[in-house]
């Protein structure tokens, strides 16, 4: 061949093309036709796959082209197989020059576009199958005219439209036609029958239309007919019958009507036989026992009725019975205990009476379904009467809406192929047997809507296959047994309006395929699992109407738990119930030892028993802190000596954060973590083993503990490892929030100096405070130094004014107490910890409220109300309590012999009669001047309001403490 590209041949094709006569062996003595019209054809088409490679334009024959056969004397190309090539593109005109091809096969690849009128004509071809492509548009009308030898045409799952043509009427020699799965509408052309030579008709999944016509007996050769999924009306034409070859026959899913015709009952080679979804009626036929061959009979979704014939149990080769969705009555024929072959059985949706036959456990059965039928009515329990010495074959079993009560006592553990068991909605009493868990084949148990009673089986662990439980509406009660642990499939548990009792077992946590939980209307008691949070793939989760109690649990799927799905526990609390959790409780204190504040344990001693467990708790937590603080510190000490010594090179080593406002930012990262100073060099002079002594501890508030390091200038700073790690947001935010902290400059704040990130562990670096905290001035401090009136006007008005100046930055503290309030070494108080909540990802109530604002006695009340926005004014309310505080040198709260008193109700209480004077602290008496210390009590009772909006802004508070101090008019309007 001397053609050398493809370019030079295409144009060569074109003259040929146009030149109908053109002679081509003339032109070139040894060009081969097939050749050029495969390499035409290939020039049509994509080949991603490189199946073609080994088609080449030089060669001088195509017999060894990979997918090409030819006949051995003549070298000519009679097989194109190509199937499954992942060929994409036209079939274009190229296998027209074919004249030997007997055999073109294309199917399943992604060809597209439309089918040539001509492809029907070569002479040779006998097979044609282009089925599993993307071909569209019409079939040719005149492509079945002159079809010649053609025997066998598929152009299944394609996308051709618009009507059979006429002319396959034509096509005499056709013996296989395979039109199903396009959209090929309008009506059966008639002339079909006359095809006497066809075998096989598949026209299934299209739109086709009207009757059936007549004519069909003129088919003596059918073997098989296939018209499902299409539109056709009208009743099956008698003629069907005298298609004695008839093995298969498919018209399911049409709207045929009318009875089944009489002359069925002479194909008895007819194995398969499916007139299912139709609207055929009429009772089924007595002689459906002649069909000896049928493997398959569907009738369901007609509208049978009457009983079943006998002679159904002639039928020995019957592998497959569907009878569902009809109107059948009657029981299940006795005869069909010599349905020996029988799989599946399929009665369901009828009105079926009678017993459960013994002979469906002695049989080989694989699925019965009877559910939704009337059985049992009057028979004791469902599956007594099957004999032990079954075969152990049934995998599905449905008997669920049927009239079956009684016991479950059999020994359902014979069933050991079971897969599915649904007995739902019976009237079935007693236990539901240990048995159960014998089944370890079991998928799907569904025992729901009953009257069971007795208590969850602990042998239910052992069906450790199972994936979907279903026992609610029953009368179970009991525990739930931990042993569900074992069934670790499981994604469905059902159990909810029994009478179950006891806790939610936390294996439940363990089951992490879990999507659906209902455990709603029970008798469930105690507090949830917080492994439950584990879970990852929840999707709803019911714990309604139960005596659940305590915090829901917090993270995952239950950060977003519809309240409906919680409702009904009055116990329960959490921000998914509207309702808060208490921090402590009332006498005697409970502690929760995963709270992060343990201060409480020293603010408010109890019994020496409570006192040992509080020690442990907390030595647990400081030898866990401590341990990572180390971590922390040694890396920042390497940090330290890097930075040193490279600024000893270099001072151009220091990296500066691009856009910052600090003046000097020295930032380094490592794989360690990243140290930013906000103002100078970190400098830290303190080796790892302060750390590791309770004596640098300073304290700890719901953000972390506080620890106490000197920096090599001799200067101390105060250092806080946040507990709250999990919560952290990423590390770009935390950062862009750190950095705002930082720039807040006042004289009455503790300033924030830098920070430390890790991915696990972040430091934040503030001013060390010299004077302790407020709180231990006020309650801790020795009987003789105590603060003096000016000491505690200077706090309250220093307080006010560093909170004044949080709130014009938009920066709400959330934890305002008196720990956070620290005293340097003029007496002047410093407000530390604030804005930390900015840090956290979500500023929801219930963080807030668990996390923050766990302090007594400070947390204003629309933290328990979820319809009041939270704002600064919370921030207000905490304030007004410090300034009672401050005053009357009581705890917020205060814990006597058998009650508890609330600080702002006894002020206020005080105040209503008269006595005012008597709160202020009895250190102080005869040395406070009563015409300040009475307003400024008034101020901290206005900032106590329930309601937010009746609550002065800082502003005015700082404006109003001014005016108290210098004593004029004014003072007289705070009345
Ligand atoms: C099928 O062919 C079309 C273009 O004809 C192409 O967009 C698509 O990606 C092909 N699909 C596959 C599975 O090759
Ligand atoms: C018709 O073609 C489809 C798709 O290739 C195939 O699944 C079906 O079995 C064929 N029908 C017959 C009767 O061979
Ligand atoms: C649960 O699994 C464990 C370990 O496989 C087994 O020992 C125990 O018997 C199982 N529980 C039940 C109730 O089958």
């Amino acid at each position: 061949m001397n053609m050398k590209n493809l370019s030079s041949l295409m144009l060569f094709w074109v003259v040929l093309l146009l030149v109908p006569s053109f002679p081509v062996r003339s032109l070139s003595p040894s060009l081969n036709d097939d050749v050029l019209g495969l390499i035409v054809f290939k020039a049509d088409i994509q080949d991603p796959s490189q199946k073609l490679s080994s088609w080449n334009e030089d060669d001088d024959t195509p017999c060894n082209w990979f997918g090409v056969k030819c006949n051995p004397r003549s070298s000519r190309v009679t097989e194109l197989n190509l199937d499954g090539f992942t060929l994409s593109g036209r079939i274009g005109r190229g296998l027209l020059q074919l004249k030997f091809l007997r055999k073109l096969s294309l199917a399943r690849n992604n060809l597209s576009g439309t089918i040539s009128p001509n492809l029907a004509k070569l002479e040779s071809l006998r097979i044609i199958d282009l089925s599993e492509n993307s071909l569209s548009g019409f079939i040719p009308d005149d492509f079945f005219k002159q079809c010649g030898s053609l025997r066998s045409i598929s152009l299944a799952n394609n996308r051709f439209s618009g009507k059979i043509p006429v002319s396959l009427g034509s096509c005499a020699t056709l013996a296989d036609i395979n039109l199903s799965w396009n959209q090929l509408s309008g009506s059966l052309p008639a002339g079909i029958w006359g095809l006497n030579g066809l075998r096989s008709l598949d026209l299934s999944g299209n739109l086709l239309e009207g009757e059936i016509p007549k004519g069909i007996e003129a088919l003596n050769n059918l073997r098989s007919i296939n018209l499902s999924k299409n539109r056709f009306t009208g009743q099956v034409p008698d003629g069907i019958g005298s298609c004695l070859l008839l093995r298969s026959i498919d018209l399911s899913m049409n709207l045929l009507s009318g009875s089944v015709p009489n002359t069925i009952q002479k194909l008895s080679l007819c194995s398969y036989l499916n007139l299912s979804m139709n609207s055929f009626v009429g009772e089924v036929p007595e002689w459906i026992g002649e069909m000896k061959n049928l493997e398959t009979l569907d009738f369901s979704m007609n509208k049978f009725s009457g009983q079943v014939p006998e002679s159904i149990g002639s039928l020995n080769l019957l592998k497959v019975l569907n009878f569902s969705a009809n109107g059948l009555n009657g029981s299940l024929p006795a005869s069909m205990e010599n349905n020996v072959n029988l799989l599946a059985l399929d009665f369901s949706q009828n009105l079926m009476t009678g017993d459960l036959p013994g002979w469906i456990f002695k049989s080989g059965l694989n699925e019965v379904s009877l559910s939704e039928n009337k059985l049992g009515v009057n028979s004791s329990n469902p599956i007594s009467a099957s004999p032990r010495t079954s075969l152990q074959k049934i995998q599905v079993l449905d008997l669920s809406h049927n009239s079956f009560s009684g016991e479950l006592t059999y020994d359902i553990g014979v069933l050991s192929s079971l897969q599915f068991l649904n007995l739902s909605r019976n009237s079935l009493i007693g236990p539901v047997p240990g048995t159960v868990g014998e089944l370890k084949a079991l998928d799907v148990l569904d025992l729901s809507h009953n009257q069971l009673n007795g208590s969850i089986p602990m042998e239910i662990g052992g069906a450790f296959s199972l994936k979907d439980l279903r026992l609610n509406a029953n009368f179970l009660g009991g525990k739930i047994p931990t042993s569900i642990e074992n069934c670790t499939s499981l994604y469905t548990l059902i159990i909810s309006q029994n009478n179950l009792s006891g806790p939610i077992p936390a294996e439940i946590g363990k089951l992490n395929n879990l999507e659906n939980v209902d455990l709603s209307y029970n008798n469930l008691a105690g507090t949830l699992p917080k492994q439950l949070a584990n879970l990852p793939h929840l999707l709803s989760f019911n714990i309604s109407h139960n005596n659940l109690q305590g915090e829901l649990p917090a993270g995952g799927f239950f950060n977003t738990i519809s309240p409906t799905a919680v409702s009904g526990n009055p116990s329960l609390c959490g921000s998914a119930v509207n309702k808060s959790c208490p921090a402590v409780l009332p006498k005697p204190i409970v502690l929760n030892p995963n709270s992060s504040s343990d201060s409480i344990s020293e603010e408010f001693p109890t019994t020496v028993g409570h006192k040992r467990i509080i020690l442990s708790i907390s030595a647990l937590i400081a030898i866990g802190a401590a341990a990572v603080i180390v971590v922390g510190v040694i890396a920042i000490t390497v940090l330290n000596l890097r930075v040193r010594s490279s600024t000893s090179r270099s001072a151009a080593a220091l990296t500066f954060s691009a856009g910052d406002d600090f003046s000097h930012s020295p930032t380094t990262d490592a794989n360690s973590g990243k140290l930013v100073m906000f103002s100078g060099e970190p400098d830290f002079s303190t080796g790892a083993h302060a750390l590791f002594t309770k004596d640098c501890e300073l304290g700890r508030g719901g953000f972390g503990a506080v620890y106490r390091t000197v920096l090599r200038d001799g200067r101390s700073v105060a250092i806080k490892k946040l507990t709250v790690s999990s919560l952290v947001k990423s590390q770009e935010e935390f950062e862009r929030e750190v950095k705002k902290l930082g720039k807040i400059q006042h004289s009455n704040l503790v300033a924030l100096e830098g920070y430390y990130w890790t991915p696990s562990l972040q430091l934040l670096i503030y001013e060390f405070v010299s004077g302790g905290s407020l709180y231990k001035h006020l309650h801790e401090g020795s009987v003789g130094n105590y603060l003096s009136w000016n000491d505690r006007f200077s706090i309250i008005l220093g307080t006010a004014k560093s909170l004044a100046h949080l709130h014009q930055s938009n920066i709400i503290h959330y934890n305002i107490k008196s720990s956070n309030v620290l005293i340097d070494g003029s007496g002047e108080p410093k407000l530390g910890d604030y804005g930390l909540a900015r840090l956290l990802p979500m500023l929801d109530r219930y963080v807030l409220s668990s996390k923050i604002q766990s302090a007594l006695g400070y947390m204003a009340p629309e933290f328990a109300c979820r319809t009041v926005k939270i704002n600064e004014k919370c921030d207000v309310y905490g304030f007004g309590v410090l300034v009672l505080e401050v005053v009357t040198g009581k705890r917020p709260v205060e814990y006597m012999e058998d009650d508890v008193v609330v600080l702002c109700d006894m002020v206020r209480g005080a105040l209503e009669e008269g006595r005012v004077e008597e709160c202020v602290d009895g250190r102080l008496q005869g040395k406070f001047p009563a015409e300040e210390a009475i307003p400024v009590m008034k101020l901290g009772l206005i900032c106590t309001s329930q309601v937010p909006s009746n609550r002065p802004d800082m502003g005015e508070v700082v404006n109003i403490l001014e005016l108290i101090r210098c004593p004029s008019e004014g003072q007289e309007d705070l009345g």
